[in-house]
């Protein structure tokens, strides 16, 4: 009988080193001699969506889809020792039983992704995952107002977001009228859309 999967996950706030570990993992599995899915959601348009592309430029290639079927489909396609899985969140809840049913036919699987919305939230299925996997990495970016641990992003002015590092950036006048739980093109964005806070200088909160 075949020995299940392991299940890794890195989870963490935006700019916290998801990709970048999830990259460094992928790149050390294949000197190994693994064969890895790399998968990307086609969502994710900030670079060339057949890459996972870190927010300082490091990328790996990586096959774009658009949903839980599709990874289904080209996880099935070839005989894969490990399937490793960028920005999980795009993929929603229907995510945790097609990873279910990779790790029971003893393929490992790496899933990355945001683990709190922009306003706060648990954003499944992160937490779902994080409650049975093997390992756990919990990442943290760091706040750019004071330095500190950040477990939380919010959407900021886009004007305000080019300084960011300065700590001037505000939280978004114009909400977005999309909740931060869905899956929506109009939340893709990178350091012109989001900035890294503590729980102290976290404002973005309905919690
Ligand atoms: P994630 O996928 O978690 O959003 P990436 O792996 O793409 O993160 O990028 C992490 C890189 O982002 C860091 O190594 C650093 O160079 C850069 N970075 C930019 N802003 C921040 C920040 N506020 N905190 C930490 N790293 C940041
Ligand atoms: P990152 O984890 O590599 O920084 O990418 C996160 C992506 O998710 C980015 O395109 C912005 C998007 N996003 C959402 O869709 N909803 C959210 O609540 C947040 C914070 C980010
Ligand atoms: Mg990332």
């Amino acid at each position: 009988m075949t020995d299940a999967g392991r299940l890794t996950v890195i989870a963490g706030p935006m700019f916290s080193g998801k990709s970048e570990e999830l990259m460094r993992r992928v790149r050390r599995a294949t000197i190994a001699g693994v064969e890895v899915l790399v998968v990307s959601h086609s969502l994710d348009t900030r670079s060339d969506i057949s890459t996972i592309t870190s927010h300082i430029g490091m990328n790996i290639p990586a096959v774009p889809l658009g949903d839980v079927e599709s990874l289904v489909e080209a996880a099935g396609a070839e005989d894969y020792d490990l399937v490793a899985i960028d920005e999980a969140q795009f993929f929603g809840p229907d995510l945790v039983p097609a990873v279910d049913d990779l790790l029971s036919r003893g393929v490992d699987v790496i899933v990355e992704g945001l683990c709190v919305t922009f306003d706060g939230a648990p954003f499944e299925p992160l937490p779902s995952f994080m409650a049975v996997a093997e390992e756990v990495l919990r990442l943290t970016a760091v706040c750019t107002v004071c330095g500190r641990d950040a477990v939380f992003h919010q959407r900021v002015d886009r004007t305000e977001a080019r300084v960011a590092g300065t700590g001037t950036a505000s939280a978004d006048s114009e909400r977005p009228t999309v909740a931060a739980t869905e899956i929506d093109a109009s939340h893709v964005g990178g350091l012109d859309s989001y900035v890294a806070r503590c729980r102290k200088h976290f404002t973005g909160v309905a919690r």
